[in-house]
């Protein structure tokens, strides 16, 4: 596998080149991640060009609605789906509503559903709320240590009453990569279906769907270098079976029962942009053409290597201090390059004024990650440091955060 061009990947990025940043190390992509110049680009044009009702017969609406489809088949080509297992929404936590709604309709007092105590809010609460109309909720938990789902855990929660899993393919916290093949496995013999929230996973290489096995999976596009939408692979049985939340007569249109929020056309058509980069991405670093599923495998590989790279001597580095506990795994191989730090000695505020002042852009509270801070015996309103980079990330802003961090700390 070819090393990541870094210099190649960061004249990707607009914001590597904005004056106004340039004295800032990002290190709050969890949060949201700088978007690539295609996506930048393909926004401006559609307002400039086409911002007008999309899918008519004259020339500017009809480009409209074919760089809206141009983006849902070219991302689902790069996540091994069928296109119309693409919905696009406003959000995850939106989109995730939703889909509580429609289950909301269709379970039956006495069925049970599993949710995580590691999860972000956006795919927990929703779910727990289900409990208002006779479902059973029960609570997979994380250790309170390790802060690990473990899958043997699952095994007790599940029965033939189970009709679906909620989990993070990886949490904002804790940032253990949990094995969602497996996990899926488990729940579908079950006779469940699974929801994954991938958003804390996807910046880091899109995963393939079909080695997943989850019957939904959602992410946020503002988080995998994007513009600010959720998108939401959900499988067409599924699909098909759930009821429509969106306007009646769009019941049987897959790509809109799911998503009753007008679209967003102009975002939507720049999300194609996150393609463009990969396709980009790949041309750079490979010289056959292969197709997008496979793209992606490759690219995916690209990204999660360099991040390895550089998570290695971060975590060794946080490591050696006796100052901070570090959430979550030390061992790159299996977690996320989003490190959530509680400090022993000062607030987590304090330590983030710190490093603000010398140049980092961190994050610091419970990251709508409530239950999981709790859980690990943190205090939410206090909250926890988090650092988060991607693959653009350069071995100098990781120094550069090391040293604020011996400064702040
Ligand atoms: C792991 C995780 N899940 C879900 C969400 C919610 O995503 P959105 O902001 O698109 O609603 C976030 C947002 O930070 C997140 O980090």
């Amino acid at each position: 596998m070819p090393a990541l061009d870094l210099s190649y990947v960061r004249a990707q990025f607009p914001a590597f080149t904005e004056p106004s940043l340039k004295d800032l190390a990002f290190f709050e992509n969890a949060g949201g991640s700088y978007a690539c110049g295609p996506v930048i680009e393909r926004l401006t044009r559609f307002y400039r060009e086409t911002k007008v009702q999309p899918y008519g017969p004259f020339p500017a609406s009809k480009r409209a609605g074919e760089e809206m489809d141009e983006a849902r088949a070219r991302l689902a080509g790069y996540l091994n789906v069928a296109t119309d297992e693409v919905n696009f929404g406003p959000s995850t936590s939106q989109n995730s509503y939703v889909l509580a709604q429609a289950f909301r309709e269709m379970l039956m007092p006495g069925d049970e559903i599993v949710v995580t105590n590691q999860d972000h809010e956006a795919n927990t609460g929703v779910w727990r709320r289900l409990a208002e109309g006779g479902i059973t909720v029960r609570e997979w938990q994380i250790d309170p240590e390790s802060g690990r789902l473990d899958p043997r855990d699952l095994d007790g929660l599940l029965s033939e009453k189970t009709k679906l899993v909620a989990f993070p393919h990886c949490s904002n916290v804790v940032a253990h990569l949990n094995p969602v093949a497996e996990i899926c496995a488990k729940a579908h013999a079950a006779g469940a279906v699974t929801c994954v929230d991938g958003v804390s996973y996807a910046p880091h290489g899109f995963p393939d769907m079909k080695a997943l096995g989850a019957d939904i999976y959602l992410f946020s596009l503002y988080k995998t270098y994007g513009p600010h939408q959720g998108l939401m692979v959900v499988k067409r049985a599924l699909a098909e079976r759930l009821p429509n939340q969106a306007h009646f007569f769009n019941a049987g249109a897959l790509t809109k029962k799911l998503t009753p929020a007008g679209p967003d056309h102009a975002q939507i058509a720049a999300s194609a942009g996150i393609a463009d980069y990969f396709d980009a991405l790949h041309a750079h670093h490979y010289k056959d053409a292969v197709d997008a599923a496979e793209r992606g495998r490759r690219v995916h590989d690209l990204l999660r290597g360099q991040e390895k790279a550089l998570l290695a001597p971060l975590l060794d580095y946080l490591r050696q201090r006796n100052d901070i506990r570090v959430l979550g795994p030390s061992d790159p191989e299996v977690r996320a390059p989003t490190v959530a730090i509680l400090p022993k000695n000062k607030s987590a505020d304090a330590v983030l004024q710190g490093l603000t002042q010398r140049g980092i852009g961190a994050g610091a509270g419970h990251f709508y990650g409530y239950r999981v801070v709790k859980a690990l015996g943190c205090d939410p309103d206090a909250g926890v440091l988090r650092v988060s980079f991607v693959h653009y990330t350069a071995p100098e802003e990781i120094e550069k955060l090391m040293k604020a961090l011996d400064a702040s700390l």
